[in-house]
């Protein structure tokens, strides 16, 4: 089996939005049956070593609040290759957080930590996703490196088009 290397390596480091939703500053602490014992910061420390590792720039950031998070969208573009979005309890509620998402001019994957789909009803819809390029969920904070390399290798694909 050959391996695809790609023809040419970008030329400028990726950058790339991390959004961490309400609530996803407690965790280690939260609920860790569903969302494991992992903190926050921990696991913005295995992204930035993924990152490192792929020569990717990171802009992380964490908000309980919709408004600082569409805010975050918007002033990412024109900086942002693409972003990773935990939107948190926002997934299933917020029209606006869906509205900036379709609106940014950059790709976004969705994740979350547990698997939406097998917990309660009103999880199982997600307002975000129509408008990213996939979703990600289950894996716990594997979710969140699973969805930094995916919108890398996305992005690398799209450039080799
Ligand atoms: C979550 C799932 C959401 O339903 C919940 O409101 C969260 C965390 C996750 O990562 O599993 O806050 O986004």
């Amino acid at each position: 089996m050959t391996h695809r290397t790609p023809v040419t390596q970008p030329v400028t480091k990726r950058k790339l939005l991390v959004l961490h939703g309400p609530n996803l500053n407690l965790l280690g602490h939260r609920e860790p049956d569903k969302y494991g014992s992992m903190t926050l910061a921990e696991i913005n420390a295995a992204l930035e070593t993924l990152a490192t590792e792929r020569d990717a720039e990171l802009r992380v950031i964490q908000s309980n609040h919709e408004g600082i998070l569409i805010d975050a969208l918007h002033e990412a573009m024109g900086w942002a290759d693409g972003a990773i979005v935990n939107p948190g309890a926002y997934t299933h509620t917020s029209v606006a957080l869906r509205d900036a998402v379709a609106a940014v001019d950059f790709p976004v994957i969705e994740l979350h930590l547990s698997n939406i789909h097998a917990r309660e009803a009103f999880r199982h819809a997600s307002l975000i996703a129509p408008v990213c390029v996939g979703q990600i969920c289950g894996l716990g904070w594997r979710s969140y490196t699973t969805a930094l390399a995916a919108i890398l290798d996305y992005l690398d694909d799209r450039a080799d088009r």
